[in-house]
This record gives C-alpha cells, sequence and structure tokens, in this order.
C-alpha cells in the first residue's frame, strides 16, 4: 500500500471522532481564521486544501460569513463529518495540484494537511501560483522542528525515529518568498505532556494521523525508546511523572504582488 492510501484509510477509519481529539488543529485553525477575519480580498475562488471535517473552513466562515471555503480533501469520510454544515467539498487528491476551479484564487487557507503530500514545497509554490495577482494564503503547517524529544530518545535508544518526516520551515518559507510578499511567518511552539512516550503515539494514531513511511517499532524498540525519553522535572497535577513532546507549526500568510500599474518606459539613447 503507497503511503498516500494508508493516510487515506487512517484518516478514514478515525473520522468520526476526530475532531474530539483534534484539540491542537481547531487552536491552530482559530488562529488562521482570525487572521482571515480582516485581509482584503480580491476577487476569485477560495478554498481549504486539505480541509478534513472542515474545522479551518468552519472557523473561517464563522468570523467572515462572505467566505464559504471550498473544501478539498483525499479522505471521503473526513468531508462527509464536515458535510452537516453545508460547506461545498469536492474529494481531490492534492498531490495532482489544484483543480482548474481554483485558477486566479482570492484565498487559499491550509492547516496541518501540507506536511502529508509527496513534495510539500512544490506544492506549496503550485499554490503561490495559482492564486490571483492580489490573492492570499494562509497556511498552517507542522515542520521539522516538531517532536524534539522523539527524535532525541531515538538517538539514545540508538534506534529508528517512526515519526513522519516534517518540511523544513526555512525551505517552505523560501519557496513561499519567490511568490509572494510575505505578511507574517511565525514558527509556534505547542508542547504536550503524557504519562508514557506510547501515550503520544497512541493519541496520534487515534486522530487518523499516525501513518509513516518509516516501519513500525518492534516491543523491544518501544521499551529502549521509552526508557531513553526523558520524565519531565516536573510532577503531573496528580503527582505522576510525566513525558513532553513539542510541535512545532510554521504559519505563514502572504500574497501574490499585483503587478504594477506602471510599465518601465524604454530608455531613451
Ligand atoms: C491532520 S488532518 C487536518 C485536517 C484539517 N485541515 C484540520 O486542520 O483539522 C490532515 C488532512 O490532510 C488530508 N490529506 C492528506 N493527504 C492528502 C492529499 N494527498 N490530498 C488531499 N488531502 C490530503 C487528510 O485526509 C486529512 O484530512
Amino acid at each position: 500500500m503507497t503511503l498516500q492510501e494508508q493516510v487515506r484509510k487512517a484518516f478514514g477509519r478515525h473520522a468520526g471522532t476526530y475532531e474530539q481529539r483534534a484539540s491542537l488543529q481547531r487552536a491552530v485553525a482559530w488562529r488562521l481564521a482570525r487572521h482571515c477575519r480582516e485581509l482584503p480580498l480580491v476577487a476569485g475562488p477560495c478554498a481549504d486544501l486539505g480541509a478534513g471535517s472542515g474545522l479551518l473552513s468552519r472557523a473561517v466562515q464563522q468570523l467572515r460569513p462572505s467566505l464559504q471555503p471550498l473544501r478539498l480533501d483525499l479522505c471521503a469520510e473526513l468531508l462527509h463529518q464536515g458535510a452537516r454544515d453545508g460547506g461545498e467539498s469536492l474529494l481531490w487528491d492534492l498531490n495532482t495540484g489544484l483543480p482548474p476551479q481554483l485558477e486566479n484564487a482570492s484565498l487559499l487557507v491550509s492547516s496541518f494537511a501540507l506536511q502529508w503530500l509527496e513534495c510539500p514545497q512544490d506544492q506549496l509554490e503550485h499554490w503561490c501560483r495559482r492564486l490571483a495577482p492580489g490573492g492570499w494564503l494562509v497556511l498552517a503547517v507542522p515542520t521539522a522542528g516538531s517532536f524534539p524529544q522523539w527524535l532525541q530518545a531515538a538517538a539514545g535508544a540508538r534506534g529508528p525515529c517512526s515519526a513522519l518526516p516534517l518540511p523544513e520551515a526555512g525551505a517552505l518559507v523560501h519557496g513561499a518568498q519567490r511568490h509572494l510578499k510575505l505578511k507574517a511567518q511565525r514558527r509556534l511552539r505547542f508542547s504536550r505532556f503524557a504519562p508514557t512516550a506510547l501515550t503520544f503515539l497512541r493519541q496520534i494514531q487515534a486522530l487518523g494521523a499516525g501513518s509513516t513511511p518509516a516501519a513500525p517499532l518492534t516491543p523491544g524498540q518501544w521499551r529502549r525508546l521509552e526508557a531513553a525519553w526523558p520524565a519531565e522535572p516536573t510532577l503531573s497535577p496528580a503527582g505522576r511523572p510525566r513525558k513532553l513532546l513539542t510541535w512545532e507549526v510554521l504559519v505563514l500568510i502572504g500574497q501574490r504582488p499585483a503587478p504594477s500599474p506602471w510599465r518601465q518606459a524604454g530608455t531613451v539613447a
């Protein structure tokens, strides 16, 4: 099975409980939606790329009711979850680029989806090129600075790290800057505690986000990883040891420059 097929099936299996568990995605969706509220938009289509159940498009619609982003996703079950609030959706594989109806888009939003694509940087540049002059990209994506504890524990355990490889924030910023004037670029950090490292993995899997090109760890590898993952110096409110996992999320907001109304005059000899 290809990774993309794994990704689609895993999100599909957990679609019914996605929104209950997606607290980080919900928080980031509202943060992006607040940015969308103020943007001066040109005419053109608007879409949520990798929309899933519609956390982001719904937040955008609530804060700016005139906008109804078209929801694109590979996973029919997640799109179906969002269908109750009436948003228009399209079953679409973003690895194939954007559909023709998003030519000259006025606003493309995307949250926690770009990292699942085969070539995130190429697709990001493609999204930028599909904006109308004056169109906006509003993006959040977890990046390679995520999961430092996991990487260190894997190195300490002399074993593989089975986390999904995430795109480098610097490369994404650089790619976007080739097409857009960036109005904001932030690297946000979100951390979560859990009693064990295995709990983190189970939480990620329960969201449907556990697919990875890496081979699954053997029970022995997990035991060594767990042992190498340091407990936090502070105890949980219940007085128990706990471990930490951190996500680095790149937020990018940029506008495709409108062509200058001034044409350069020819030089006169
Ligand atoms: C973690 S979810 C995020 C969903 C939503 N944006 C949110 O913030 O809740 C990642 C989404 O990316 C979608 N996705 C992954 N690969 C995709 C692809 N090749 N084409 C379209 N969607 C894809 C998944 O189906 C899933 O809905």
